[in-house]
């Protein structure tokens, strides 16, 4: 792995929403993205040779953590640097029960994605995102991941 894992802050914000822009549909602000920072949101860095190559963004309630954006720069992805934000978040995350998100129905390779990490479809949200034009909507498709689990597992080898 020739990249580090590193937590985020407000000096990332602007390198996070100019990534977010090449690679979301509606990528925040950066004021949203102080904004909910300041609110508690935590942000997880993937940084190669001092270059930010992806991010996790989520925010916890109670004992669930809402995964609110996972981004990989086209050129870095299918290397693993989803899957070790995430597991970085899972590792962060004893004590908590589930990670939930959303994901648009046509995102495929975000679906794959969770899907190999062990997320199960448990819901859906009919005509919650725009698209293009105003009248265009798509559903999201809702996913979770049980934490319980994981912390079992890893105790047991503890
Ligand atoms: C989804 C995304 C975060 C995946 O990032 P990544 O670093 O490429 O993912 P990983 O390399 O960790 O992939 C792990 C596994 O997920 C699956 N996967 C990832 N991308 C995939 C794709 N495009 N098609 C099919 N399966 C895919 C594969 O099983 C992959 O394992 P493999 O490479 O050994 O086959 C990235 O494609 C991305 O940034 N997309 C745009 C932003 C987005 O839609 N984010 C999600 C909603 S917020």
């Amino acid at each position: 792995m020739n990249y580090s894992i590193v937590s985020g802050n407000n000096d990332d914000v602007t390198n996070v929403c100019a990534l977010a822009r090449q690679c979301l549909p509606e990528a925040w602000s950066e004021r949203s993205l102080r904004s909910s920072l300041a609110a508690g949101f935590d942000l997880l860095l993937a940084v190669k040779n001092d270059t930010l190559s992806g991010y996790l963004l989520s925010s916890h309630v109670l004992d669930e953590i809402h995964i609110m954006q996972l981004v990989v720069a086209p050129q870095h992805r299918r290397q693993g640097i989803a899957s070790s934000l995430l597991q970085a978040l899972v590792t962060s995350s004893a004590g908590m029960n589930s990670l939930q998100l959303e994901v648009r129905a046509s995102n495929i390779a975000a679906r794959r994605f969770y899907h190999k990490a062990d997320f199960v479809v448990c819901g859906h949200r009919k005509n919650y995102y725009t698209t293009g034009s105003l009248q265009a909507t798509e559903d999201a498709i809702l996913m979770q991941r049980l934490l319980q689990t994981d912390n079992h597992e890893r105790n047991n080898h503890e």
